[in-house]
């Protein structure tokens, strides 16, 4: 049996309202109790942790979160902003204190949490490294065997001798990224680190924290990207208002949320091209999906024919415009990119000013059940992008029971074709020839 590597028994964290305390460097607080194998954050749950009368000007950023987590186990925690995801790490890396419960952690800990945290700013990148290296507890020599691939991997050969305060945003964080996974922690604790640095780098470092649980750390990992949580964590938590609202499968976690957290927005009108989204070149008067036939209002199912609409207000004379509309599932895949080049009448002329609509049909059969999102680019000359909505429509594909054909689980895929399909029976087994007589 596998070892717990992470014990968190009704945590609870009570802030007061409106004074954001500074807390301290992870640095600070490693040190502290740098080789400590076997640490015991806050105090056993005793009901004396907080005193009533400070809650009416406080609020609960975390309340009542019990988690166990087994070594080398990968959970994503996700939720909407201000839902205490990072709160939740900053407790288990022990860079705050829980008002309640206390979480129980076994091994070092490698953190990157908020980009600022971690470093010194005085010190170089090189100094920073080993600093953050005899922190964790490694010897001299390990230190120096990983130093050249962490410097590659943060990409900044140039400025290993630089004090970290001269260094970018991007810098730095690709830098606290390099150290919190070369270092080889037990427990990898990130949080939203996808949001900075470019693709490329975004790309090696979900490669970096496969690698870290594959290898049999233990990783949490805190992202507002679903695509990524999924392909890196088999486990999902979902904190809603500080507790937390589901603990499964990431893929089950996941669609559950992203259910609850869109809307569903089918048609939406702005009627005064003032106060309309857009600019100068272009204004969005209505956006809306609704069935080919029938109410505007009727559900879409798998086997609807449906249309996605908009009408716009194209303020220069002799513009090139085009719309173009990315269709996204529940899980941030884009489904299908949908521009007007079988148009026949206006694609590619110039238009006059005045009032467009657009009509995109979309077959049946095509989309899989599940909430589905619009983004919509409007395009000057085929190449520039004008104005940009994300999620102008918000709607959802329902299923059919008479598609299940007695299977009752969730069809998988992004897609959802009817495909014509034979089977033939091609050769007969004579049971008496078979040889088993
Ligand atoms: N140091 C602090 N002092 C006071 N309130 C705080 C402090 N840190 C967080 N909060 C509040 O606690 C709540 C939870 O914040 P937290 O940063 O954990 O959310 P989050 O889920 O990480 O959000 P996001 O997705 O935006 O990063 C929020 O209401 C936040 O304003
Ligand atoms: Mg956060």
């Amino acid at each position: 049996m596998t070892d717990v590597a992470v014990r968190a028994v009704r945590l609870g964290k009570l802030y007061r309202v409106g004074e954001r305390q500074p807390y301290n460097t992870i640095r600070d607080v490693i040190t502290a109790s740098a080789r400590a194998r076997l640490r015991r954050l806050g105090r056993p749950s005793n009901g004396s942790a907080h005193d009533p009368s400070t809650e009416a000007k406080s609020m609960w950023a975390l309340r009542d979160v019990s988690l166990e987590l087994r070594e080398g186990e990968a959970l994503g925690i996700i939720g909407r902003n201000g839902s205490g995801k990072s709160t939740l790490l900053k407790i288990l890396s022990r860079i705050t204190e829980p008002t309640e419960g206390h979480a129980v952690i076994s091994g070092r800990v490698g953190s990157l949490l908020e980009v600022g945290t971690g470093f010194h700013p005085e010190l170089t990148g090189r100094e920073n490294i080993s600093l953050n290296g005899a922190i964790l507890g490694m010897p001299r020599a390990d230190i120096q065997r990983k130093f050249d691939e962490i410097v590659s991997f943060a990409g900044i050969e140039r400025y290993i001798d630089t004090p970290v305060k001269r260094y970018s945003t991007g810098m730095h964080a690709r830098l606290a990224f390099a150290v919190a996974a070369h270092l080889e922690p037990d427990i990898l604790i990130v949080d939203e680190v996808l949001a900075v640095g470019d693709a490329e780098f975004q790309k090696r470092c979900m490669g970096k924290m496969g690698d870290a649980a594959r290898s049999g750390r233990t990783v949490l990992f805190v992202s507002h990207n679903m695509a990524a949580i999924e392909s890196l964590c088999s486990r999902t938590i979902w904190l809603e208002g500080g507790r937390c609202a589901a603990d499964g499968t990431s893929s089950e976690v996941i669609s559950r949320y992203l259910a609850t957290c869109l809307s569903v927005l089918s048609d939406h009108v702005w009627p005064e091209p003032e106060l309309a989204p857009g600019n100068d070149r272009v204004r969005i008067r209505r956006a809306r999906v609704r069935p080919e036939q029938g109410e505007p209002e009727d559900q879409i199912s798998v086997a609807t024919p449906f249309v996605i609409e908009f009408e716009y207000w194209n303020m220069r004379e002799g513009a090139r415009l085009n719309l173009s509309l990315h269709v996204y599932n529940e899980h941030g895949v884009i489904v299908f990119n949908a521009i007007p080049t079988e148009e026949l009448v206006w694609h590619g002329r110039p238009f006059p000013r005045g009032l467009f609509r657009d009509t995109c049909h979309v077959p049946a059969n095509l989309l899989n059940e599940g909430v589905h999102r619009i983004e919509l680019l409007v395009v000057a000359d085929s190449c520039h992008v004008i104005h940009r909505m994300e999620d102008i429509l918000v709607f959802e594909v329902r299923d059919i029971d008479d598609s299940r054909d007695g299977w009752y689980e969730r069809r998988v895929g992004a897609v959802r074709p009817r495909l014509a399909w034979e089977t033939e029976h091609l050769v007969a087994i004579d049971s008496t020839a078979s040889g088993d007589a």
